[in-house]
């Protein structure tokens, strides 16, 4: 039975994790909200004033490659001059406390999981600190911190191809898919943080999920469109609600009790 929980400034709830409890945890653009980066999907977000298909598909690549590094330039300058909020941090210290059991996959293409300090993650839409050949030559990708001026700047690959951003389009397989596949499998609580469930195959996740059995909890100020699927949802802010939100148990209480 879905449990909705409304959190207000005084009204606390928890999740509970016990010692035979494996974590996945899937992060979207709602997490890092509070560090000042615009989600995708709100009426001022990311893909307001944008059409996805000039911007994030490897068609547009072909088409407009300056228009395409214009705007992930722009969210990297945007990612250096942001800094890990309370509900990354909440995460970071979570894994702390289990991490042989802890396992992130994040949507988000920021940085701020790695700075706050989580360790056991894998970013399934790419990295924007990263490029990698355009042509797909095999070459793995490449640490780019750089904020691109014009097109011209752009470096390129051993094999002669221009840089692209590591980022998956449209269209684009996401990565690591055979790991979080199993992790999925193996886990019996799943945590989903700020992600409006309209992209998949990650908003497919709680269904695979529920398929295993596991306990499925969404954070995060609205319903998702895949809310249904989930058996507590926690309505509010991360950084505001995720600080203490998680009550671990600890081998001591498990022999005493
Ligand atoms: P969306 O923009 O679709 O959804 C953001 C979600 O964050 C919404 O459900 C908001 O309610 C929620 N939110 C807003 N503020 C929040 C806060 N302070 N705390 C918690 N949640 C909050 O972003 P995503 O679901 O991440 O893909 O989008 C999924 C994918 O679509 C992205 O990874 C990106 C995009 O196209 C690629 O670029 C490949």
């Amino acid at each position: 039975m879905l449990e909705v929980r409304l959190l207000g400034a005084n009204r606390m709830t928890n999740v509970s994790i016990s010692l035979s409890d494996r974590v996945f945890v899937l992060t979207g653009a709602g997490i890092s909200a509070e560090s000042g980066l615009p989600t995708f999907r709100a009426s001022d977000g990311l893909w307001a004033g944008h059409n996805v298909e000039e911007i994030c598909t490897p068609e547009a690549l072909r088409r407009n490659p300056a228009l395409v590094w214009d705007f992930y330039s722009k969210r990297r300058a945007d990612n250096q001059k942001a800094n890990p909020n309370p509900a990354h941090i909440a995460l970071a210290e979570l894994e702390a406390q289990i991490p042989d059991r802890f396992f992130l996959c994040t949507q988000n293409v920021d940085d701020l999981h790695e700075r706050a300090g989580s360790v056991n993650l894998v970013h399934m839409h790419g990295e924007l600190a990263k490029s990698r050949c355009e042509r797909e030559c095999g070459r793995p990708p490449v640490e780019d911190h750089t904020v691109y001026k014009n097109l011209d700047e752009v470096g390129r690959c051993p094999c002669g191809g221009r840089l692209r951003p590591h980022i998956v389009f449209f269209g684009e397989i996401p990565l690591e898919m055979d790991r979080i596949q199993e992790e999925i499998s193996r886990a019996t609580l799943m945590l989903v943080i700020g992600t409006s469930g309209s992209v998949y195959p990650a908003a497919g996740f709680v269904h695979w999920a529920r398929q295993g059995r596991a306990r499925t909890v969404y954070i995060g100020p609205d319903q998702p469109l895949n809310g249904a699927a989930f058996t507590q949802i926690v309505l509010g802010k991360a950084g505001e609600v995720m600080p203490g939100l998680f009550q671990v148990e600890s081998r001591a209480e498990h022999l005493t009790t």
